[in-house]
């Protein structure tokens, strides 16, 4: 059997892994390298736990440091598995510093390099995502974008040969984990929380935490909603709020970050999303919530042309603009695939691998 080493880091990584690896194992021998670039139980073990994706092989325990850093030591440690494995191909995902780390190894290795997630861009080198995206698939030899402007946007940047529209892996573990939710999740009741009766918030993103004036906003016009505010918290937003000593509103209930299955459930509920993740703008479209994303740009404009999804910048006046008027709803439309992404990417991948 052909090896193929995976490389994730981040939560959102273990997410889109985890129907991935279930078919990559059907052919391949995939060895499941964890960068450790997350690692709070919360964070990451939950997610393995929740969609059974398979322990990771190795943890490169690489923790929290600077973009060089961690970058560099995810480098210097991959480098020394992938000469030990000798894989037939890398699989790697999304576009953080794990990726970016992974695909430069791989490449200077001249090991074959799959994106899943390729083309997504937001036009701005400043978001150190964006960075890591355009390096990454210009590494890649095979791109499987989700979508199809993902795909004109590889187009645009001269990448036409081996990209594929496969939809989004991410929706089918949203498909597969709400059909397993139910039962497993008391979330509703724990929060004493009544359906469509609450607004659900992330943020996390560097843009919105670096800034501690831009956080105090956000949280500043969450005190003006008049609704009950439900806020996991990533552990770096966290931290901004603890050691600036930020005043949290009355309705806002501060809880730490939750496990996927809880996660989808307080979405699916929600009356209303806000957020700055790429991959919750994505999961309230795909369950036709209403969203506010605080962020200038999004590479997931379809939420947006129809409707579910509107930007807004750190400001009270511009979150509280883009809240008191009304969503203009379209249609759902199925741009994030049917559910079968994984299998479609894995099966495109085997006409070469
Ligand atoms: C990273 C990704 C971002 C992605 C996000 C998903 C990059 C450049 N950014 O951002 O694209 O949206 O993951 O959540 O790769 N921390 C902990 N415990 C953990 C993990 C992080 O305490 O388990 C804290 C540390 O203080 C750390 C900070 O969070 O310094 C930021 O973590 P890091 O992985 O560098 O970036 P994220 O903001 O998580
Ligand atoms: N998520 C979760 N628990 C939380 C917050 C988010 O399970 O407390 C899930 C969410 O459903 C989505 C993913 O984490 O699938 C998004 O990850 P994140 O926002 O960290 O990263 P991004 O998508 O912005 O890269």
């Amino acid at each position: 059997m052909k090896k193929i080493v995976t490389v994730v880091g981040a939560r959102p990584q273990f997410i889109k892994a985890a129907p991935v690896s279930k078919i990559v194992r059907k052919y391949y021998q995939e060895v499941l390298v964890h960068t450790g670039q997350h690692y709070d139980d919360n964070m990451s073990d939950v997610f393995f736990r929740q969609l059974a994706i398979p322990m990771p092989d190795v943890n490169l325990e690489v923790g929290s440091s600077s973009h060089a850093d961690l970058t560099a030591n995810i480098m210097i440690k991959l480098e020394k598995i992938l000469i030990d494995v000798e894989p037939s191909l890398l699989l790697i995902y999304g576009d953080t510093n794990s990726t970016l780390a992974a695909s430069i190894t791989a490449a200077k290795m001249h090991i074959p390099v799959a994106h899943i997630e390729a083309g997504l861009r937001n036009f701005d080198l400043a978001i150190p995502e964006e960075i890591n995206r355009v390096i990454a698939d210009k590494l890649s030899t095979y791109l499987f974008a989700p979508t199809k402007t993902a795909v004109d946007n590889l187009k645009d940047e001269g990448l036409q040969k081996n990209v594929f529209l496969t939809g989004d892996v991410m929706y089918d573990s949203l498909v597969y984990a709400l059909k397993i939710a139910e039962g497993k999740t008391a979330i509703l009741n724990d929060l004493n929380l009544q359906e469509k009766k609450y607004c659900l918030v992330t943020i996390h993103r560097a843009e919105n935490t670096d800034n501690v004036s831009y956080l105090e906003q956000i949280i500043k016009a969450l005190g003006c909603f008049p609704e009950r505010v439900i806020f996991p918290i990533h552990p770096r937003t966290q931290k901004v709020i603890t050691v600036n000593g930020i005043v949290i509103p009355n309705n806002v209930s501060i809880i730490p970050s939750i496990g996927y299955l809880d996660f989808i459930v307080l979405e699916s509920n929600a009356r209303m999303i806000l957020t700055d993740s790429g991959g919750v703008q994505r999961e309230a479209y795909c369950l036709q919530i209403p969203c506010i994303t605080v962020f200038p740009s999004t590479s997931w404009v379809e939420t947006v042309e129809d409707g579910w999804n509107k930007l807004a910048d750190a400001s009270v006046d511009s979150i509280m603009n883009a809240y008191s008027h009304p969503f203009n709803l379209n249609n759902y439309r199925a741009y994030f695939g049917d559910g079968h992404a994984a299998e479609k990417t894995i099966n495109i991948l085997r006409d070469f691998v």
